[in-house]
């Protein structure tokens, strides 16, 4: 089959033949007919993943059509159209994942790829209303924004909700979730661009992080005072922009953070959390049933992924590149097959 290799970290991900893999007893074989990137993509490549075990055929997102049954695994499956949760492994605990979660395309071979192996119990039916590029976008970026969203953050439509770097796929998707559901959501970029696609995605409103006092322009659009804060805020950046994060929160509000892209979060003064009885949480991923939870809303809400570019498989590495770049605003998809 053919497939995208990486060998060697700091190197271009080779388009090149592979082994087909042979589903096992549980398993399947999924034809796939498209992948998405996330960045940990990009960082696998660089080398900065935790457990790098290498070659390895990367890629997280897939969706596609079950092409073979292994030993035990139900009729019904054959011929589905399916997309599958790459949270591999969480286990019992709905609080925390056990000690052999794993995420797809790392260290196990993922969805850059014409086939995968997978065990039947990642399989979703593929929500109907969205063709394989846009379902093939949703699995990581959607799952993780769910749990971030729906258990960690408990939100509620109520909420007055902040989302920051709204280019990212996590934080995107974030967006259709909460606006779709009915709340106010103001966003952050470092493009004057992306803020005004998110607009169009119907946030109410939002301001560029690269200005220094953001935090003080943000409240001045949303009127300031008590009502003028964020009850919710998803964040992927951290750094010394966390700080402002905790400025611009509501007392009793709920700061929910599922990445490091800026670095380590300095200068947060204490009091301005305790006296604000502030909740900040990290969150990784998510359970099965948030899973199944999120493709229900997706299908309920006939979602849509935004997706940012379409390349070839072959073109896998161009792919990389662009999301190395950041200037995608949405998923970055391959196009898998005829
Ligand atoms: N814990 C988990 O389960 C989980 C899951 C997914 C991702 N992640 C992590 O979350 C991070 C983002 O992942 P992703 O796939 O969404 O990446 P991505 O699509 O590449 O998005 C990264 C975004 O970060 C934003 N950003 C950069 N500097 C910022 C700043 N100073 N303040 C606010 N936002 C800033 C940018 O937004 P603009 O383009 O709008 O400027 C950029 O688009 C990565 O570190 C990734 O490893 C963790």
């Amino acid at each position: 089959m053919k497939a995208v290799i990486i060998s060697q970290t700091h190197q271009p991900a080779e388009f090149t033949e592979a082994e087909k893999p042979v589903p096992g007893p549980g398993e399947v074989l999924v034809q796939l007919k498209a992948a998405a990137l996330n960045h940990r993509d990009v960082f696998v490549q660089q080398g900065l993943y935790p457990g790098m075990k290498l070659p390895v055929i990367p890629g997280a997102d897939g969706a596609g059509v079950v092409a073979e049954l292994g030993e035990g695994v139900d009729d019904h499956w054959l011929g589905q159209e399916v997309i599958i949760n790459c949270s591999l492994n969480w286990g019992e605990n709905p609080h925390f994942y056990g000690p052999h979660f794993k995420i797809l395309g790392m260290p196990d071979n993922g969805t850059f790829a014409e086939y995968l192996k997978i065990e039947a119990r990642y399989l979703h039916p593929k929500p109907a209303h969205l063709t394989f590029e846009q379902a093939a976008a949703l699995p990581l970026a959607g799952l993780t924004a769910w749990r971030a969203l729906m258990t960690r953050a408990l939100f509620r439509p109520d909420d007055k909700v902040l989302i920051t770097g709204i280019g990212g796929g996590v934080a995107l998707i974030a967006l259709q979730f909460a606006v779709a559901a009915g709340a106010e959501v103001w966003v952050t970029s470092g493009s004057e661009e992306k803020l005004q696609r998110a607009l169009a995605l119907g946030a109410k409103g939002g301001v560029n992080y690269r200005e220094p006092d953001w935090h003080r322009t943000l409240l001045a659009q949303t009127g300031g005072g008590r009502t003028g804060y964020f009850t919710v805020l998803i964040d992927s950046a951290a750094g010394p922009g966390f700080a402002r994060l905790i400025d611009v929160a509501a007392p009793g509000g709920r700061i929910v953070f599922y990445g490091g892209t800026t670095g380590n979060i300095t200068d947060v003064m204490p009091s301005k959390i305790f006296f604000k009885q502030l909740n900040i949480h990290g969150t990784t991923m998510g359970t099965g049933e948030e899973f199944a939870a999120m493709t229900r809303f997706v299908e309920a809400n006939k979602l849509v992924p935004v997706i940012d570019a379409i390349f070839p498989l072959s073109e896998t590495e161009q792919a990389l590149r662009r999301m190395d770049e950041g200037k995608q605003f949405g998923k970055i998809v391959l196009a898998i097959g005829p």
